[in-house]
């Protein structure tokens, strides 16, 4: 079937919906997703941020869409014409779309784990207002541990049921949901159950925002300041191929990749994910591809990680090895000589610097 997204015009596969259409296209064509993944059945169609305008129905029947649609949940007809970022009604109604989901939302950017690379971040700025003009008071949860190694930040939430479909897709059985309606919606696990199945840590890396982290992590470092590698392991559980966020040869966090749309390429197990924080445990592959427009690319340079070449210029060129490039111990008071964040069992907290 023939769609023409942005006046551009592609073939695809009946059934396919004008979000995937538009991301065969790809660039701005493709309209944001908080609540769609592609690899979870049933996702999307809950946060309104993918919505576009059709402008012309089908070459049958040419008539508009007499509202703006969610293009993850709508599929394309034979002529099809779609307007994404050269709507400036759909630029409108996204505002509206952010400016809604921020209303309960905390600043918390600053202090965030997921500062960086949010999804929510990434759309207020480039979509969202300066201004609020909610009035009431925010709605606030106490934080809660899902398990050892996830803490749920609900305050956070969005509702995407983005981690919903994770846990009962992945596991086989439910093991969480959305508790209540409306403005008392929350996620939870009913009765305190915690969710230690052995795939459960993908919930962090599919939430779009900061609402679930990895008490492996929380606090330990910015995402701007490690450097993402690719690598794998002989996993007997898992496909063993993850991201590895280093600074110098300290191994800060465990991720599943992503594709350029945020979406986790292969499932990885909570082993690879929360135990193996050496560099030994890896064979590292390379660096990985950061889009040059994220904040994670500075000081980010792809080339040789743990090759020859590299081993070269530490030895000829630099003479200290990586870590000692910058030696952080050596010029902040606050990270003390004998504090290894990376080997702190789970957040950092202020108690670990007080050690003499
Ligand atoms: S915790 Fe994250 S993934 Fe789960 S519903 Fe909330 S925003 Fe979505
Ligand atoms: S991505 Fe389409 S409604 Fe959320």
């Amino acid at each position: 079937m023939k769609v023409t997204i942005d006046n551009i015009t592609i073939d695809v596969e009946p059934g396919t919906t004008i979000l995937n259409a538009a991301r065969k296209i790809g660039g701005d064509v493709a309209p944001p997703a908080m609540c769609y993944y592609s690899k979870l059945k049933d996702s999307g169609g809950k946060c309104r941020t993918c919505l576009v305008e059709v402008t012309k129905g089908s070459e049958k029947d040419p008539r508009p869409m007499p509202k703006l649609v969610a293009s993850c949940r709508t599929t394309i007809m034979d002529g099809m014409e779609v307007r994404n970022f050269t709507s400036p009604k759909v630029l409108e109604a996204r505002k509206a779309v952010v400016e809604f989901l921020l209303i309960n939302h905390p600043l918390d950017c600053p202090v965030c784990d997921q500062a960086g690379e949010c999804h929510l971040q990434d759309l207020s700025y480039e979509h969202g207002s300066e201004k609020t003009r909610y009035e009431f008071p925010r709605r606030t949860f106490e934080k809660e541990d899902l398990g050892p190694y996830i803490q749920l930040h609900m305050t956070r939430c969005i509702l995407c049921y983005r981690c919903v479909f994770a846990a009962n897709q992945l596991t086989g059985k439910r093991e969480h949901g959305v508790l209540e309606r409306g403005d008392h919606a929350e996620i939870s696990t009913l009765l305190g159950k915690s969710l230690d199945n052995e795939f459960i840590g993908n919930v962090i890396d599919v939430c779009p925002v900061g609402a679930l982290t990895d008490k492996t992590f929380r606090f330990k470092n910015r995402v701007w300041f490690t450097k993402p590698v690719d690598a794998h392991r002989d996993c007997p559980t898992c496909s063993g191929k993850v991201r590895l966020w280093m600074r110098g040869e300290e191994v800060f966090r465990v991720t599943a990749r992503k594709d350029e749309w945020g979406e986790v390429e292969e499932w990885i197990c909570n082993d690879c994910r929360f135990h193996k924080k050496e560099s030994k445990d890896w064979v590292i592959e390379g660096p990985a591809h950061i889009a040059r427009t994220s904040v994670i690319s500075q000081g980010h340079y792809s080339g040789n990680v743990g090759t020859t070449q590299q081993t070269v210029l530490i030895d000829k060129v630099v003479g200290r090895k990586p870590k000692y490039m910058l030696d952080i111990h050596s010029i902040s008071d606050v990270n003390r000589k004998n504090v290894d964040l990376s080997k702190i069992e789970g957040p950092a907290h202020s108690d670990d610097f007080n050690v003499k």
